[in-house]
């Protein structure tokens, strides 16, 4: 799906629908934006009031053969009253409550507002909304596919600076999109190979060199933590680098993702209900690999390391076992207690590694824990850092590219409780803060100096519930756009 401007008249585009956004104004309902006349304008409201239309957030009131426009279908969105400022997130959430509401539809035209901040807003929210997950359907069905055109009518001439922000909203939605693919996929489609695989596809056409590391390759190179949780498998793990290192780049930028392609807990098994969900337990993978597709295609100067451990958790005569010891790629003897902490084993390695490079900062993103969920709920991640400033620069990249993540403590009171009497450290702590712990426990493998900042998406990844605004049930793409706007700004120097 591509979204596409057009400067059209909004009562003679042919289309099967027309979105218009409006909101409350006291007197009663205004649209927003400026693409209609005043006399279009209340022909609208006037049909919007007398269905009882308020115009409050999230409200989607269809009008059909509104006199004037060639549209058979009028659709307007509430954005709830303005406060203090404009919120880009109730735009975003209109253009996606609109665009859901419309699935079935084919070609669907926005009024929206041209003012470069609206308009990209309600272009995210429009294209994001517009996703289905279909590939293991045997048949599709066309009444809840969503449109396949979106054109955003603007008035006037269509400007570069307008050309630019749409361009870029197809590169971002497509990237959310691809990490939103991977997670849905189901896990006997993809296995660490096919992870690996899925990451080297996704920049094939882009200045991205990708390596990648097979089991042979981990044990040259002591990657104690990606195959002691690889080695339950018939699955083999993997280690995916991969490199977009523009010229004139300003910064050096690493992420990391936990590809965990399916966790059962291993020995430490999981109780059946829900294991399901633990297909997307390489959420962070797919949005590294997605950042990467995104940063290098919009040719940002700045260069990123993408890196990607991934393997399979299972139980099997083979598979670890709670006690055993592993030696992690910078030496650290690990002690796995639990072997459903698993993500943690394979990011040491892979931070590790991505420390050895120096760079600027270094970004891990990961479904890490349950606790993250029960601290701060389904739709917020967790931010953690060892440096109060890279822990800000990410919180602020993450709101201004839409997303809700919140600023989380590293008690170092919590070293205590990941003590071993056998090796350097256990992989557990003591069950209270288990979102602290795991990130505690991460930056034991990140040396002194080296800014790092680890994001806990546990909830945020998978939506397991009904679908709002402009995201979809199942695999939601989170973090992408948080690495796009820290790369962005990065970038900007
Ligand atoms: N992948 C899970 C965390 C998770 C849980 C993600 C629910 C998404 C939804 C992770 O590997 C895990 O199992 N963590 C354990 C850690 C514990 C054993 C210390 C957990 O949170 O229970
Ligand atoms: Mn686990
Ligand atoms: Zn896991």
């Amino acid at each position: 799906m591509t979204l596409t401007l057009a400067q059209t008249s909004p009562t003679t585009t042919a289309c099967d629908a027309i979105i218009v956004a409006v909101r409350p104004n006291g007197r009663g309902l205004e649209v927003a934006g400026h693409g209609l006349t005043p006399a279009q304008a209340k022909k609208i409201t006037d049909a919007l009031s007398a269905l009882g239309a308020t115009g409050k957030s999230g409200e989607v009131t269809k009008v059909g053969g509104v006199s004037g426009f060639k549209a058979p279908l009028v659709v307007a969105v509430g954005l709830g009253a303005v406060k203090d400022k404009v919120d880009l997130e109730s735009i975003r959430r209109a253009g996606g409550n609109a665009i859901r509401a419309l699935a079935g539809t084919k070609k669907v035209a926005i009024i929206s507002d041209p003012e470069p901040e609206l308009l990209q807003a309600m272009a995210t929210g429009a294209r994001l909304a517009a996703y289905a997950f279909t590939a293991f359907k045997s048949k599709q069905e066309p009444k809840s596919a969503p449109a396949s055109a979106i054109v955003l009518i603007v008035p006037g001439p269509i400007t570069a600076d307008q050309k630019r922000i749409v361009a870029e909203v197809n590169i971002v939605a497509n990237a959310v999109d691809l990490t939103r693919d991977l997670v849905n996929t189901p896990p006997n489609a993809l296995p660490p190979t096919a992870l690996a695989a899925a990451a080297k596809k996704a920049v094939a056409k882009l200045p991205v060199t990708v390596t990648i590391w097979d089991e042979r390759a981990l044990k040259r190179d002591g990657c104690g933590g990606i195959l002691g949780v690889g080695q339950g498998s018939a699955n083999p793990p993997r280690l995916v680098k991969m490199v977009y290192a523009p010229r004139g780049a300003k910064a050096h930028l690493a992420i990391v993702g936990k590809g965990i392609t399916f966790d059962t807990g291993g020995i430490s098994i999981k109780p059946a209900k829900n294991m399901d969900e633990m297909k997307g337990d390489m959420a962070g993978a797919a949005s590294v690999i997605s950042a990467m597709q995104a940063i290098a295609a919009l040719g940002l100067k700045v260069k990123v390391t993408g890196w990607v451990p991934t393997a399979e958790n299972m139980p099997s005569g083979t598979a670890q076992r709670p006690g055993d010891v592993i030696t992690t790629y910078n030496g650290t003897t690990v002690e796995v207690l639990n072997t459903d902490a698993e993500g943690r084993l394979i990011l040491a390695d892979a931070l590790a590694m991505a420390a050895e490079e120096n760079p600027a900062l270094i970004i891990d993103v990961a479904t890490l824990t349950g606790a993250q969920r029960i601290a701060l709920g389904a739709r917020i991640a967790g931010v953690m850092s060892n440096d109060d400033d890279a822990r800000a620069q990410v919180c602020a990249a993450a709101e201004s590219g839409g997303e809700a993540m919140w600023p989380m403590p590293l008690p170092e009171d919590l070293l205590a409780t990941l003590d071993s009497a056998t090796a350097d450290i256990a992989n557990i702590g003591d069950g209270l803060g288990g979102m602290l712990s795991a990130g505690v426990f991460l930056n034991k493998f990140i040396p002194s100096g080296q800014a790092w900042v680890h994001l806990d998406i546990a909830g945020p990844a998978f939506n397991d519930k009904g679908p709002y605004g402009y995201t979809p049930k199942g695999g939601t793409g989170a973090a992408v756009r948080t690495f796009v706007q820290v790369a962005k700004g990065l970038a900007a120097g």
